[in-house]
C-alpha cells in the first residue's frame, strides 16, 4: 500500500473574486488531506490559479488592466482565500508561472511523439464562459431564443486553424478503464453521464488557438497556443515538478483524488485520462463530481447580485462553523441551496445545543468537582463501557465515509455519538452525584467516560473543523502528539490538566438574517 496520498483542487479562473463555489470545492479537499493525515499518510494538496484564456483576457480588457496585473491580483485573492479558510494546501501553482509553461509544453511534446496531434480547421461552437467547444446536438435554446451551451453560457461561432488531439482513439480504452474501475468517477450518476458521452460520437479533441495569444505557446507552432482547458489539466502535474522525473514529489503521481465540480467533469474524466493515455502516465485513482450551490434557491450569478462572498460568511460567522455548514448541511455530490437562516439553524442545533453544551456540562464539572483535572475513572459500568464503545467503534465508519466523500454521513455519524453522550450524561446527572461526596467517585467515572468521549470526537472534527477542534483538545489536556487516529485508541490521562476552559460555538442570535 502506497504511504502517500495526493489530492488536487480545480485550479480556479482569476476572471473575478472567489465565491462559495470555490470556497466549497477547496474546503473539501482540505477536510479529505488533513484526514489522510490524521491517518498518519504524506498527503499531498495542491491548489491554484487557472489564467490563461479568452476569459481571462477579456475580463482583463473590460477592467482596463495589463493583464500580468489583473490576473496577480486575482491569484493573490485566490491565494488569500485559501489562507483565510484554513486550506492546508502544500503548494499553490498558478498557470502563469514558467514552470508551468515548462510542464504543459513537455506534456504536448509527448502527446506529438505518440502521433495523437494533427492540423485541421475548428470551425464550430465555443463557450467562452465554458472555455469549451460544443457539438451543435448539444446545444440548447436559451430563454432569449438564442443557441445556448446546456450550462447556458453564450456561444460563439469560431473557424480557426488548429491542431487535434486523436481522442476518439481512446474511446475503448476509456470505456474499458471505466468498466474495469466502478469508482472512477463519484457519485456513480455522474459515471453515466460521462459513459454517455463515450460512448456517442467521441469527436477529436481542438487544443489550440491561434485567434488570441494568451496562453501556453504550442512547441515550435509560432502563432498557436495551447487550448486552456488541455494546459490547466497539466497543473497537476506542474505541482509534482514534471517533467523533471528526479523530483522527489512525482512518488505522489497518480492523483488519488480530484475534487471537482460536476461541471467540468467531462474535462477531468473524458479528456484527461484520454490525454494522460497518451502521454503515458498513470491515471488518477478517482475523480469525486460535487454538487452546485443556490442561493435562496436561485442560481448563483454575477448578473443577479447573490454572489456569496465566502470572507463575509467567515466574518459572520467564524470559519468553523462555515465549514461545518457547507459540508453538513448537503450530502456531498447533490446540490444545494445556502441560506443565513439555514446556517444560524444548524449552527445552534448541531455545534451550540449539541456539541459546545455537553462540553461546557462536562468541562465545568470537571472545574468544580477536581479542580480542573481529569477525574480518576473508577470501576465501569455497562453503561459506561456500551459509550465508550460507541465512540470507538465510530472510527471504522468514519473513515468507511470519509473516503468515498460522504461528508455529511460522516458528521452525522459523529453527532450521533455525542447525542447518545447526551442523553448519557442526562441520564447518569452527575451533576447531582456530585453533591453527595459518598457518590463524587461514580461522577468523576461518569466525567472521565464523557472527557475521553469528547476527546475521540473532537480527534474526529478535527478536519472539518480544525481551529475549534485544536482548541478543544487543547482544552481537554491532549498533547499536539497524541491527537492523530493511532493515538485515538489511547485513554485519556487521569490527573490530566484541563487548559484554559471556555465556550465553544457560542449560539448566534440572528435567525432572521
Ligand atoms: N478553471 C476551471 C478548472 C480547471 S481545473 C484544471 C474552472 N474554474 S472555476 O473557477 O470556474 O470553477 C472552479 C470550481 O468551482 C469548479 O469545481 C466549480 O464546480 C466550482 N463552482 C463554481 N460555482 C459553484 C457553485 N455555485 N456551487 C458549487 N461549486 C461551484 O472551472
Amino acid at each position: 500500500m502506497r504511504d502517500c496520498f495526493y489530492i488536487t483542487t480545480p485550479i480556479y479562473y482569476v476572471n473575478d473574486k472567489p465565491h462559495i463555489g470555490h470556497a466549497y470545492t477547496s474546503i473539501a479537499s482540505d477536510v479529505l488531506a488533513r484526514y489522510q493525515r490524521l491517518r498518519g499518510l504524506s498527503c499531498y494538496l495542491l491548489t491554484g490559479t487557472d489564467e490563461h484564456g479568452q476569459k481571462v483576457a477579456k475580463s482583463a480588457e473590460k477592467a482596463g488592466e495589463t493583464i500580468t496585473n489583473f490576473t496577480d491580483r486575482f491569484a493573490g485573492n485566490f491565494l488569500s482565500m485559501a489562507e483565510r479558510l484554513n486550506i492546508s494546501h502544500n503548494d499553490f501553482v498558478r498557470t502563469s508561472e514558467e514552470r508551468h509553461k515548462i510542464c504543459a509544453q513537455a506534456f504536448w511534446r509527448k502527446l506529438e511523439e505518440r502521433g495523437d496531434l494533427y492540423d485541421k480547421l475548428y470551425a464550430g461552437w465555443y463557450a467562452v464562459r465554458d472555455e469549451s467547444y460544443y457539438d451543435v446536438s448539444e446545444l440548447v435554446e436559451g430563454s432569449d431564443g438564442t443557441r445556448r451551451a446546456p450550462s447556458g453560457a453564450e456561444v460563439e461561432w469560431v473557424e480557426e486553424p488548429s491542431i487535434f488531439f486523436r481522442l476518439s482513439k481512446y474511446r475503448d480504452a476509456l470505456l474499458s478503464h471505466y468498466d474495469a474501475h466502478p469508482d472512477f468517477i463519484l457519485p456513480r450518476t455522474r459515471m453515466n453521464e460521462v459513459r454517455a458521452f463515450v460512448e456517442g460520437d467521441l469527436w477529436d479533441l481542438c487544443v489550440s488557438r491561434t485567434t488570441f495569444s494568451w496562453g501556453v505557446p504550442v512547441p515550435n507552432r509560432s502563432n498557436h497556443v495551447m487550448y486552456v482547458w488541455v494546459e490547466a489539466l497539466t497543473n497537476y502535474l506542474t505541482g509534482l515538478g514534471f517533467p523533471d522525473s528526479s523530483s522527489s514529489l512525482f512518488k505522489y503521481w497518480p492523483a488519488d483524488l480530484h475534487m471537482v465540480g460536476k461541471d467540468i467533469v467531462r474535462f477531468h474524466a473524458v479528456y484527461w485520462p484520454a490525454l494522460l493515455l497518451s502521454a503515458g502516465l498513470d491515471l488518477p485513482r478517482r475523480i469525486f463530481a460535487h454538487g452546485w450551490w443556490t442561493n435562496d434557491g436561485e442560481k448563483i450569478s454575477k448578473s443577479l447580485g447573490n454572489v456569496i462572498d465566502p470572507l463575509e460568511l467567515i466574518a459572520s460567522y467564524g470559519l468553523d462553523r462555515v465549514r461545518y455548514f457547507l459540508l453538513r448541511e448537503v450530502p456531498f455530490g447533490e446540490d444545494g441551496n445556502f441560506s443565513h437562516s439555514a446556517i444560524v439553524r444548524r449552527s445552534n442545533e448541531d455545534l451550540a445545543n449539541g456539541l459546545g453544551n455537553l462540553c461546557m456540562r462536562v468541562l465545568s464539572l470537571v472545574e468544580r468537582g477536581w479542580k480542573g483535572r481529569i477525574p480518576p475513572c473508577g470501576e465501569l459500568r455497562d453503561e459506561d463501557r456500551a459509550l465508550l464503545e460507541t465512540f470507538r467503534q465510530a472510527e471504522s465508519l468514519l473513515q468507511k465515509r470519509i473516503e468515498v466523500c460522504s461528508f455529511h454521513l460522516a458528521l452525522d455519524g459523529i453527532f450521533g455519538c455525542l447525542a447518545e453522550a447526551d442523553r448519557y450524561i442526562t441520564r447518569e446527572a452527575p451533576w447531582a452525584l456530585l453533591k453527595n461526596s459518598s457518590d463524587k467517585t461514580r461522577a468523576g467515572t461518569v466525567l472521565y467516560v464523557l472527557c475521553d468521549c469528547l476527546r475521540m470526537a473532537a480527534i474526529d472534527l478535527q478536519c472539518f473543523m480544525p481551529a475549534s477542534m485544536s482548541q478543544l483538545l487543547t482544552m481537554l489536556g491532549v498533547s499536539e502528539t497524541a491527537r492523530d487516529f493511532s493515538s485515538r485508541a489511547t485513554r485519556l490521562e487521569e490527573g490530566g490538566r484541563l487548559v484554559d476552559v471556555q465556550a465553544i460555538f457560542p449560539r448566534l442570535e440572528r435567525e432572521d438574517k
